[in-house]
């Protein structure tokens, strides 16, 4: 199939892109590498540098290269940029999509892949959590994203456009020891740990420890990119027969201190941790419920546990301790 990939520069959307040219599918990638990397971008893929917001190009891209299905994971995607610059999200992320979408329906793309979030549940009922849950959108990013979802929503009853909102839990890992996670600023856990590890900080502070939780630290749901990936695929596949919204994670938690440990493990660094004080807005537990994607495509996560995650991870940044820009 011939995919449009919007975000292929970037940490998830690079993977997907390597796993997509795998399985013998024709990849399209559209950047404008503000936060991803053209040496993340796999040499069979097209890229071209551009931007969602140039309706121009995006008319331009789909009359050239005339993908059968488009993935979009360009985004804007920091939780707590979001609630100090709502237009940037409410405003750009839901602009980019609706000038993705119209450029879709204009070139008559059926099958539509969106990268939703766990920042629907800002206040879960029960645990792990389902697509049944009722969406509380955690921040004006979580909200940019619903509304996407909502749009495709009205897309397929209008235009008959299949999609897949898949909502993504804590994406880790690397791919292999060259394709790996590179943001600028760097906001994920398990990156900032490792860095500590590299030397690169000089400690990890950890966000509270008075959670309602075991250890008192917030437990989260870590699932591989590799798996992200695969889901990704399958979901492509099974287009055909529907819409459909899945949570994705790996059902289990773990707490951030069980993080750090581990990577003291794997690493041998003894990675020094301090409490400060508790983030506004993190909820104690956040644990993915995927069993629809499991029941519906036979999904299951590779790589579930942490040990493998971490180890993963500290392949590629050993390797790439700058990230891309060492190449
Ligand atoms: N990383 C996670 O744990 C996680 C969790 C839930 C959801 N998501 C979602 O998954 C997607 C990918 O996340 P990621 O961690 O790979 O992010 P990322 O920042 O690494 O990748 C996003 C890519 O989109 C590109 N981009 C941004 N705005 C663009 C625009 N206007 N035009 C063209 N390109 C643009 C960036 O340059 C970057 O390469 C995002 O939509 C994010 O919201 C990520």
């Amino acid at each position: 199939m011939k995919v449009l990939v919007t975000g292929g520069a970037g940490y998830i959307g690079s993977v997907v892109t390597s796993q997509l040219v795998k399985a013998g599918d024709s990849v399209v990638v559209l950047d404008n590498l503000y936060q991803g990397h053209r040496a993340a971008v796999h040499p069979e893929a097209h890229f071209i540098e551009g931007d969602l917001a140039d309706k121009g190009l995006l008319d331009r891209l789909m009359a050239q290269h005339q993908p059968e299905a488009i993935m979009h994971f360009a985004s804007h995607t920091l939780v707590g940029e979001s609630v100090e610059k709502p237009f940037l999200y409410l405003g750009d992320n839901v602009q980019n999509g609706l000038n993705l979408l119209q450029a879709a329906v204009d070139h008559g793309v059926q099958r539509f892949i969106l990268s939703s979030t766990a920042n629907l549940f800002d206040d879960p009922e029960s645990m792990p959590i389902s697509e049944k849950e009722r969406i509380v959108p955690g921040s004006p990013y979580g909200e940019s994203k619903f509304i996407l979802e909502r749009l495709l929503y009205w897309m397929d009853r209008i235009y008959g456009l299949r999609y897949a909102a898949l909502r993504y839990f804590n994406a880790c890992g690397a791919a292999s020891p060259d394709l790996g996670e590179d943001h600028d600023p760097e906001t994920h856990l398990i990156p900032l740990v490792l860095q500590v590890a590299l030397g690169q900080r000089e400690k990890i502070v950890i966000f509270g420890d008075d959670y309602g939780t075991s250890d008192g630290t917030c437990i989260r749901d870590y699932i591989h990119v590799l798996d992200l990936a695969q889901a990704h695929i399958l979901a492509l596949r099974a287009l055909a027969q529907g819409s459909r919204t899945y949570n994705l994670g790996n059902g289990r938690g773990f707490s951030v201190k069980e993080v750090v440990e581990t990577a003291r493990q794997v690493t041998g660094h003894p990675i020094p941790a301090e409490i400060g004080p508790r983030r506004p807005g993190d909820p104690d537990i956040l644990i993915a419920g995927s069993e629809s994607i499991k029941r519906d495509l036979g999904w299951r996560p590779q790589y579930p546990d942490l040990v493998e995650i971490i180890d993963s991870a500290w392949q590629w940044h050993q390797k790439h301790p700058l990230g891309y820009s060492d190449k």
